[in-house]
């Protein structure tokens, strides 16, 4: 008898509506998802100033919808973003919350909605202190960033008032419909393009290469490296480039969905870790986390990383680390963090990332890391302060 296969299981995927303009139709998803047609688009305040709102507004209310604006989202997502979004969508009885924007836009709305009608706050369910409401608003998630792949990750992450990052975990909080419209991408800048892509980048690889991968999984973590290594030098050069724009937006939603099933791995500890120093993009933070371990997570491969090189299109794992650094600085890519992190040395970042909170990340890192590692790469990410 040959032995059985791996056994695993995938997470629910919400549905996925895709197409250059297919934002012009919201009315209809929010005819689709619920009985009334009172929305409270939930954005923030640069998206809103972009002008990139306005035809979405028009639309939805040329739909018969009537729409209220939450937009006071600034930087990553804050506790009290949360709050002030679920008052919002109760004072109008909301039927439907609509996110459009990046990541933090997507968790805060996301979040909202799912805990608008209970009236508790959102630090009742942060850490899995409690369980979700069985029953939000229903929300529909329009990213305008190629990156966090939180339109289908039941995880959201957000600071308290201490600036404390925090989690509330929950299919709940899943919205009942995701549109993925290539041409809301097309403004973002440059650098905005490189980081939130390499983010989406590292969201593909480490879900396919960490202890909790699953072949089931890898399939989707595979089409996404393809999709994001064949489309993010493109997408920076050439930022109108719909069909670029587009393959990257489809891989960073389906490295959302990899990882909403099977995480992430040693670069997202070092990312939150830099996070809980001092502010900092994400997406920037992830990428330099993923340049000084890929080396070294390589060194050890047994497969996995050879499978995702070949996805990238190369020919085995040891060409992975030289690529991926190359891949950087073709999107112009700085390796420098901010003014404020000369205020911290090494063992500062060494003990973040030896956090209570960072650990899952680290004990999902295929290879074991150990104590002396996690004190190197510290050095090294600080050298760049
Ligand atoms: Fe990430």
């Amino acid at each position: 008898m040959t032995a059985s296969p791996t056994s695993f299981s995938l997470n629910a995927v919400p549905e996925i509506h895709f197409g250059a303009g297919r934002a012009a139709s919201l009315a209809d998803d929010v005819k689709a998802v619920s009985q009334g047609g009172k929305v409270l688009l939930v954005t923030d305040a640069a998206l809103a100033a972009l002008g990139l709102l306005a035809p979405i507004r028009r639309a939805l209310e040329a739909g018969g919808a009537t729409v209220s604006l939450y937009a006071e989202i600034a930087g990553e997502p804050k506790a009290y973003q949360i709050d002030d979004a679920a008052e919002a969508a109760r004072s109008l009885e909301a039927d439907a919350v609509i996110a459009v924007g990046g990541g933090s836009a997507l968790d805060i709305g996301k979040v909202a909605a799912a805990i608008a009608p209970a009236g508790e706050e959102a630090m009742h369910y942060a850490l899995a202190a409690h369980p979700l409401p069985a029953s939000g608003i229903p929300s529909i998630c329009v990213p305008t960033t190629a990156g966090t792949g939180s339109e289908l990750s039941a995880t959201n992450i957000f600071a308290n008032a201490a600036g404390k990052k925090l989690w509330i975990w929950g299919q709940e909080t899943k919205p009942r419909r995701v549109v993925l419209d290539p041409a809301l991408t097309v403004s973002l800048p440059p650098q905005l393009t490189a980081w939130t892509g390499l983010d989406a980048f590292v969201h593909a690889l480490e879900s396919c290469t960490n202890r909790n991968a699953t072949p089931g999984n890898t399939l989707t973590s595979h089409k996404a490296l393809a999709l994001i290594a064949g489309a993010l030098e493109t997408a920076v050069r050439e930022p109108g480039n719909l069909q670029a724009r587009g393959d990257l937006l489809l891989g960073s939603a389906l490295a959302g969905i990899a990882i909403d099933n099977c995480g992430t791995a040693v670069a997202h500890n070092i990312s939150h870790a830099l996070a809980g120093l001092a502010p900092l993009h994400h997406g920037f933070a992830t990428a330099l986390g993923l340049e000084v371990t890929l080396a070294w997570s390589v060194e050890k491969d047994e497969g996995a990383f050879a499978a995702a090189a070949r996805a990238c299109g190369l020919c085995d794992a040891t060409e992975l680390p030289g690529w991926y650094s190359a891949l950087m600085t073709r999107c112009g890519v700085a390796r420098r963090l901010p003014e404020a992190f000369k205020a911290f040395d090494a063992a500062a970042l060494a003990a973040e990332m030896r956090a209570p909170e960072n650990q899952p990340m680290r004990k999902a890192t295929l290879r074991q890391l150990e104590d002396a590692d996690l004190d190197r790469f510290a050095a090294v990410v600080m050298a760049l302060a």
